[in-house]
């Protein structure tokens, strides 16, 4: 152990105490013994660094930072050099904000669209999901700062998120929803890892000795700290015994009392508790080293410039019907639309910064050479109707040649803590859409929303951009790509659906009561799309220039491909090429292509370029769930280039031998798995892909420490159910105030157990299953257990602060 010198000086109070947060944001310093605190923040777009007291999801404003695009946003742009620039920025912003853990970046995979926290991912594949996160990984710890991938892992509901039960086979497990972690591991380095709320196969993930020792640290060879999502600890000793490092934010030392008593009782190992110290002093050690010295500010406009490059790079060009666009000079245009004025550029949550500046629309078209007829705000966020701005908007937009509409979804539509229900756009801004389409055919749409969204109106638009949230200088890379000033590059990282009736975890997504089924396995995206033949609006990978490129020569080795990208067109302008890989006559079953490499390539106008990209250990693996171990399948590959998922234009094969004659399946027995057809897998066919029988998701009776409080409909107690209908109230109502109230949501969605977890010490264990026994309608036994643990826990608190006094 690297610091054997300093942890058998510690007390087993001490060891227990340090592997808890103290604060919020902070862990625990122990002067005597030489160890500092540090400091953790959000987040992945942008420092939530808060100014006063902590409070977990923001009541206290957080000190201005750069609001950067979202990860779902710049993942649009297929750029890991920007994605390294973006890394190393927050790195910057958080040393000099004395952060030195990142919470951040999130990675987990778009398994529905409907996941509220989707604008915070990259994508629905894991290898660009991976490839982006690896790249932000380099940059913020360049700056001396950890960063903080998150959260891991199949962490893709937000709905009950801490009490549900990702249900999952092991090959659907690697292949889709740990490769992006895996990248980010062994390529990007990361020192620290976000373990998720949810339990992953019937285990929290916490507390998952197979996700936080064997895969992580064991096969990827990670070697820094496991950080609890906060008050993602359920059991912190068997956390300890199965990797985790720190409980966060605020558990109290109840937590550490129990640490202590599993030691004593032989439940865990003292070895294990010494491993995690070891290595959480190593992080703290360091980071604290690193930020000696460190500078106190930085460069707000040159930070604000790098936002803004992002951010154009970033934005996708969806349609351009008679090359409308760029607009030429001194075109005359109505501007409308409520978001040119109020722009929405970041998500709801823990990720919610508070910006340096705001740019928006209405206030920078003016430096742009275009004719503007006027603005309107057209339709209002609240879906008020208005008829006097309607008709504003209507009579400017008769007066333009032509219109640039602002839309999207509100801000009430995407957050943390909620998924959405379904994938429309509000109604009122349809409705004027269709009016404006009435009285100007040039319609040009560019769309804020964090994640995919229906677009059935999307024949109204001659030209459509969307810029999904692209951060505090938005406005002007908008303005800038409107205007021909800076050429379209980005492709989206997920696929645009026709309806959400197509989206491949339509029957399973939400979770219903305990367990989510991870029914449709690899199918997630364009995996599925592809396979099952189903016609998508804009597939995975697909965005516009305003130049044309050629590919050509390919040449394929046991290297990779090689082939040629030229820019036919007369601008300057960047492309992202695909290589998708395929079995076409595979005997285990598997997507129709997937996603194997990309490389983001700048050309000049008339400029050709010899492209390579590398095959890596990625390229042709599978898991084998027989002989649990990545295996290769004999046959002859297809490697594929193209510039979306559905535009191939370069194909070339590969002979690879296998690595093993044990197959897995058994293609008879498991038609919707070899069809790509998932929609309806049956029991018996989900327990074949599983490997074992389904667990029973329903609730059983009681109400448990691990149910949520928005549960509690089934509580016996009716005051118990009185409280549920006050929590469910105080949230509909701020659902409807068209801003999410973050901390009623967390309430709502979390179990009973985080009551002990997250209240600083004030709340034991015990308390809180007093109040479950009060729920399940024993009011005077729970709360003998509440009052009796009230006094027991604050004398127990003050005997243990007294040992841990340095
Ligand atoms: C979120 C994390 C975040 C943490 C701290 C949690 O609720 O899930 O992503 O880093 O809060 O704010």
């Amino acid at each position: 152990m690297k610091y054997q010198d300093i942890i058998e000086k510690m007390t087993i109070e001490e060891k227990a105490a340090f592997l808890g947060g103290r604060n919020e944001w902070e862990t625990r310093a122990f002067k005597r013994l030489g160890i500092p605190s540090i400091f953790c923040s959000d987040g992945p777009h942008g420092i939530r660094k808060q100014a006063g007291a902590g409070d977990h999801l923001g009541l206290n404003a957080s000190v201005p930072a750069t609001c950067f695009p979202t990860a779902a946003t710049i993942a649009n742009s297929w750029d890991v050099e920007l994605g390294e620039t973006l890394g190393k920025t927050l790195g910057e912003e958080a040393m000099a904000e004395g952060v030195n853990v990142l919470l951040g970046p999130g990675l987990n995979i778009k398994r529905s669209p409907l996941c509220g926290r989707n604008f915070e991912y990259f994508s629905e594949d894991p290898y660009l999901a991976g490839k982006m996160a690896a790249s932000y990984v380099k940059g913020i710890q360049s700056q001396g700062v950890y960063a903080c991938p998150k959260h891991f892992a199949v962490n893709s509901q937000e709905l009950r998120r801490m009490a549900m039960d990702s249900v999952v086979d092991e090959r659907t497990l690697r292949e889709i929803y740990l490769t992006g972690f895996e990248i980010a591991v062994k390529e990007g380095k990361a020192k620290t890892i976000m373990s998720s709320y949810n339990e992953v196969n019937g285990t929290y993930a916490n507390e998952n000795r197979h996700l936080l020792t064997e895969i992580l640290r064991d096969d990827w060879g990670f070697d820094g700290i496991v950080i609890t999502d906060w008050g993602a600890s359920n059991d912190h000793a068997l956390g300890v015994a199965a990797g985790s490092n720190l409980e966060m934010p605020n558990p109290g030392l109840d937590s550490a009392r129990e640490l202590i008593a599993a030691v004593e009782s032989g439940k865990i190992s003292m070895e294990d508790v010494d491993k995690r110290v070891d290595e959480l002093l190593d992080a703290v050690m360091t980071l604290y080293v690193n930020a000696q010295g460190r500078k106190e500010d930085f460069d707000k406009n040159a930070h604000h410039s790098i936002a803004r490059r992002a951010a154009a790079e970033s934005t996708v060009l969806l349609k351009n019907e008679e090359n409308i666009l760029p607009l030429k000079k001194g075109a005359k245009v109505a501007v409308i639309g409520d978001f040119a004025f109020v722009p929405r550029y970041q998500g709801a949550g823990s990720s919610l910064v508070n910006p340096t500046k705001i740019e928006t629309i209405s206030e920078l078209i003016g430096n742009y050479d275009l004719q503007v007829v006027g603005m309107s705000r057209g339709y209002s966020r609240g879906g008020e109707e208005d008829a006097a701005t309607r008709k504003e908007a209507l009579d400017l937009a008769q007066r333009a040649d032509i219109v640039l509409f602002f839309f999207g979804l509100n801000e009430d539509s995407e957050s943390e803590g909620m998924d959405r229900t379904h994938m429309r756009i509000p109604q009122n801004q349809i409705t004027l859409l269709q009016e404006l389409g009435q009285v100007n055919a040039n319609l040009v749409g560019i769309i804020s929303a964090g994640s995919a969204i229906e677009m059935p109106w999307h024949h109204y638009m001659k030209a459509m951009l969307h810029c999904y949230l692209n951060g505090q200088a938005g406005a002007g890379a908008v303005l800038d790509i409107l205007t021909g000033a800076v050429n379209p590059s980005g492709k989206i990282s997920e696929t645009i659906p026709r309806r959400h009736e197509d989206t491949p975890a339509y029957r399973y997504y939400p979770s219903k009561e305990r367990t989510s089924e991870y029914r449709e396995g690899l199918y997630v995206g364009y995996r599925y799309y592809d396979t099952a033949k189903v016609p998508v609006l804009y597939p995975f990978g697909f965005g516009l220039s305003y130049t044309t490129f050629e590919y050509s020569d390919l040449s394929v080795d046991e290297k990779g491909a090689s082939f040629t990208v030229k820019n036919t067109g007369d601008r300057d302008g960047a492309e992202v090429a695909q290589m998708y890989v395929s079995l076409p006559d595979g005997k285990v079953f598997r997507p129709e292509k997937e996603l194997k490499g990309f490389a983001k390539v700048f050309l000049k106008a008339g400029e050709s370029r010899k492209v390579t990209i590398s095959f890596d250990d990625k390229t042709f693996r599978y898991w084998n769930v027989k002989t649990n171990k990545w295996e290769v399948e004999e046959g002859s590959y297809s490697v594929s280039i193209g510039s979306s998922s559905a535009n191939i234009l370069l194909t070339g094969s590969i002979e690879k031998s296998g690595t093993t004659d044990l197959l897995p399946y058994e293609e008879a027995q498991m038609p919707a798995y070899y069809s790509g057809k998932i929609e309806n897998v049956s029991d018996a066919e989900f327990e074949k892909l599983l490997g074992r029988p389904i667990p029973d998701g329903k609730w059983n009776g009681q109400l448990g420490i691990n149910d949520a409080l928005c549960q509690m409909y089934y509580a016996k107690s009716g005051l118990a159910r009185f409280v549920y209908r006050r929590l469910t109230a105080i949230k509909k109502k701020a659902d409807e105030s068209g801003k999410p109230d973050l901390n009623t949501l967390f309430i709502y969605n979390m179990p009973f157990r985080a009551m002990a977890k997250m209240t600083g010490g004030a709340v034991s264990m015990d308390m809180a299953k007093g109040f479950v026994e009060v729920v399940n309608g024993h009011f005077f036994k729970g709360m003998g257990k509440v009052i009796g643990g009230f006094f027991s826990n604050s004398r127990k608190n003050k005997a243990y602060e007294a040992k841990i006094k340095s």
